[in-house]
């Protein structure tokens, strides 16, 4: 069994780290915690005991404590330290080598990988002394995960500084905890201490993101349509999560019952052909990400007027004809006009990699979110979704999260994708 130690620094980001303990543990992970003194300002050791189910260290001179189980053993002890969230505060002193607490006491006799999760308030984050104490850690091994971007905790402030979500930190720590030393390129969440460049820009400031969301509605007459269950939260989170990150997003989008995201233009249509259009008058785009449910097909023929029922004759036939892939239209657009990085998603029942992997290779598509949509997944219309990452390189199984998850991890492995791309231009 994985053993990690997680040191919970004072900020108001600690109650995510309860969250996290859960998702750890639930992936047969061993939490042990060390709660900070301004950690326990947020949250109690009663809390962190209750959801690890082991004893909180709290104190360096707790001599109980230390009898049972000392700074050194739980230095020895993990294989892994998280250190979330990481106050401007702890950072400095971790850079220091400080030792005059158990937190950075543990830091500093640990040999295990660490992972540092920062979180606070912006204007903390871009001071040059927290720039130079990441810097710093960097350079002794610490990994970072974060801070992202968007609201903070006090009133009207937004900007770098929040703690990575939960869904981000899991598999990061997953992957720590492989062994898999590619942290820095791997799964791919945004790292932004990494990808922004000193002066804050948003890792896609200056990008242009397209995304289709929602169902398409295929008349049949002026008041009958063939439509799908597709609810659009998929797609509008994930022009949010790339609005956040600073791009310019364009979201096209058929009828749906949520409402527009903030930030972003949208498009409203109707059909697959008027969605095609929308798409092809958007472009050029730097990513195009195609979470739209497109009816395949519509009435080849949609009648003017309602088609009345008459006694006695039979049921109308609906005649179909087939709608054009937008996704597979964009994909393979000349290179000059193709977005860089184009996204499907494949919602599947059966096969759901396999289908995916086909359909990507066939779409001409860099990578397809793989979902599941048979009956009992609950995805259509749902909060949740479990997909799998399919790419040139292989497949990425994702944990459970929820929408806006997704989007984040997806927007934040796009943002990735661009960043390497120019530095190895
Ligand atoms: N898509 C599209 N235009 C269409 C059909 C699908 O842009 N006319 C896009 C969707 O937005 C999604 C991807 O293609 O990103 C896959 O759609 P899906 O319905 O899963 O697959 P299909 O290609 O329609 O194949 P099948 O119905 O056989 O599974």
């Amino acid at each position: 069994m994985k053993r990690v130690l997680l040191i919970i620094g004072g900020g108001i980001a600690a109650y995510k780290s309860l969250d996290l303990i859960r998702r750890l543990k639930e992936r047969g992970i061993a939490v042990r915690c060390v709660l900070t003194k301004g950690g326990q300002e947020f949250i109690t050791p009663l809390a962190v005991g209750a959801i690890s189910n082991e004893h909180v260290a709290t104190d360096l001179f707790d001599l109980n404590a230390e009898r049972e189980i000392g700074h050194i053993r739980l230095a020895r002890e993990a294989d892994l330290v998280i250190v979330a969230p990481a106050t401007a505060d702890l950072l400095a002193r971790m850079a220091q080598g400080h030792a005059n607490d158990l937190a950075t006491a543990v830091l500093l006799a640990t040999r295990a990988p660490v992972l540092a999760a920062p979180a606070m308030n912006p204007a903390m984050w871009t001071h040059a002394a927290t720039q130079r104490n990441v810097k710093q850690l960097a350079a002794d091994g610490v990994e970072f995960i974060g801070p992202n971007a968007g609201e903070m905790a006090e009133r009207g402030e937004a900007g770098v500084g929040r703690m990575a979500e939960v869904a981000e930190i899991v598999p990061r720590v997953e992957q720590l905890l492989e062994g898999e030393d590619e942290a820095r390129g791997g799964f791919g969440f945004i790292n932004v201490s990494e990808a922004r460049p000193p002066g804050g820009r948003l890792p896609l400031a200056g990008r242009h993101v397209l995304v289709t969301s929602g169902p398409t509605h295929e008349p049949i007459d002026p008041v009958r349509y063939i439509a799908n269950r597709s609810s659009g939260k998929q797609g509008h989170a994930i022009a949010a999560a790339a609005q956040k990150l600073g791009a310019r997003v364009t979201l096209i989008t058929g009828p749906v019952e949520i409402a527009d995201p903030e930030g972003v233009a949208v498009q409203h249509v109707e059909t697959a052909q008027e969605m095609l259009a929308a798409v092809e008058a958007a472009l050029p785009a730097d990513v195009a990400v195609f979470a739209a449910a497109v009816a395949d097909w519509r009435v080849a023929a949609a009648a003017e007027g309602k088609i009345k029922k008459a006694k006695g004759a039979p049921p109308p036939a609906l005649h179909l004809a087939e709608n054009p892939d937008i996704l597979a239209t964009v994909a393979k657009l000349k290179p000059r006009r193709r977005p860089q990085l184009v996204i499907g998603f494949a919602a599947e029942t059966d096969s759901v990699v396999e289908n995916a992997e086909r359909k990507r290779s066939a779409k001409a598509v860099d990578w397809i979110v793989a979902n599941d949509v048979s009956q009992g997944s609950g995805v259509f219309g749902g909060e949740r979704n479990t997909v799998h990452l399919v790419t040139a390189q292989g497949v990425e199984n994702w944990p459970q999260m929820s929408k806006t998850e997704v989007a984040a991890a997806l927007i934040g492995r796009a943002a990735r994708y661009l960043a390497q791309s120019v530095e190895s231009v």
